[in-house]
């Protein structure tokens, strides 16, 4: 078992991407902010199912989160992440300093629109998507990837880093890896730590009312209807939720009434206690 190098400094990265280039390897670059799982570790294996080198970068980054969320007790697990990372032959880990990425004096930000506008996330987490396509585009300039993968558990923002990626011509493909769950259905989240043992048995209800619901949309009732229900069982399981939505899987816009339910995607927010689930499901 080899550890992954660890690269620390943009300059480091640049370097290792480049002796990949002159090998003739295939580059995949897999995004997180470390507090890996098994989520996270697929997506590595699927990324190296279609390249040749595997660089994790592992990153909390400040300005996707806004001053009254958990940056600052964000689960930081560095030593068991390169373990992990080891197991599953990861080549390179890109870990940089707060500084590295956000030298002083740095005044750029991405600003978005489409799906990044469409009143899910972004109406509760105002400032979070700027952030992410910010820190995102930086890591795909440093590392030059061929492929880079995010889970679907964030679906808004694999549509968005999909949608950056081309209105700026971004050289690279934007892959999509599944939403890895517990045995009771409960999505993988480096968040999940967060959970009391009394509402870690009450979160898989997230995943059987998202399951309910695209049951009842296939069965053709009325989208405001299956919304509404599906919140108020979750209200009723002590959640308090911020949305569910039924939307457009790509644009992820509204959908009309008569779209075709192949076409739709579920998504859930809700939080339970001190901690904030997201969901999605395919219907
Ligand atoms: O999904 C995440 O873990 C983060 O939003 C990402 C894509 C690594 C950017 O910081």
């Amino acid at each position: 078992m080899t550890k992954p190098v660890v690269l620390e400094s943009v300059a480091a990265l640049r370097q290792w991407r480049e002796a990949q280039r002159k090998a003739g390897h295939r580059v995949g670059l897999v995004p997180t902010m470390g507090a890996l799982h098994a989520g996270h570790i697929s997506l590595v294996t699927g990324v190296k199912q279609v390249t040749d080198k595997a660089v994790v970068s592992i990153f909390v980054n400040p300005t996707q989160f806004a001053p009254t969320e958990d940056f600052s007790k964000y689960p930081r697990t560095f030593e068991s992440d390169l373990h992990l990372l080891s197991e599953v032959r990861a080549e390179a880990v890109f870990a940089p300093q707060v500084a590295e990425m956000y030298p002083q004096g740095f005044a750029t930000t991405v600003s978005l629109d489409g799906p990044a506008k469409v009143e899910l996330e972004d109406k509760f987490r105002p400032t979070h998507f700027s952030g992410v396509a910010t820190v995102v585009s930086k890591l795909l300039l440093q590392a030059m990837p061929d492929v880079a993968i995010f889970g679907e558990k964030d679906f808004q923002q694999l549509a968005v880093i999909r949608h950056m990626a081309r209105d700026l011509d971004i050289p690279v493909e934007i892959m999509g890896g599944p939403t890895l769950r517990e045995a009771d259905g409960l999505a993988m989240s480096s968040r999940n730590v967060y959970l009391t043992v009394g509402e870690r048995m009450v979160a898989p209800i997230v995943h059987r009312t998202l399951q309910a619901a695209a049951e009842i949309v296939r069965r053709g009732m009325p989208l405001a209807v299956i919304e509404a229900e599906a919140a108020d069982r979750l209200t009723k399981a002590g959640l308090v939720v911020d949305y569910v939505a039924i939307r457009d899987a790509l644009s992820l816009a509204v959908p009309m009434e008569c779209a075709a339910p192949a076409s739709l995607r579920i998504l859930v927010a809700a939080s339970l206690g001190q901690t904030r689930l997201i969901d999605n499901i395919a219907v």
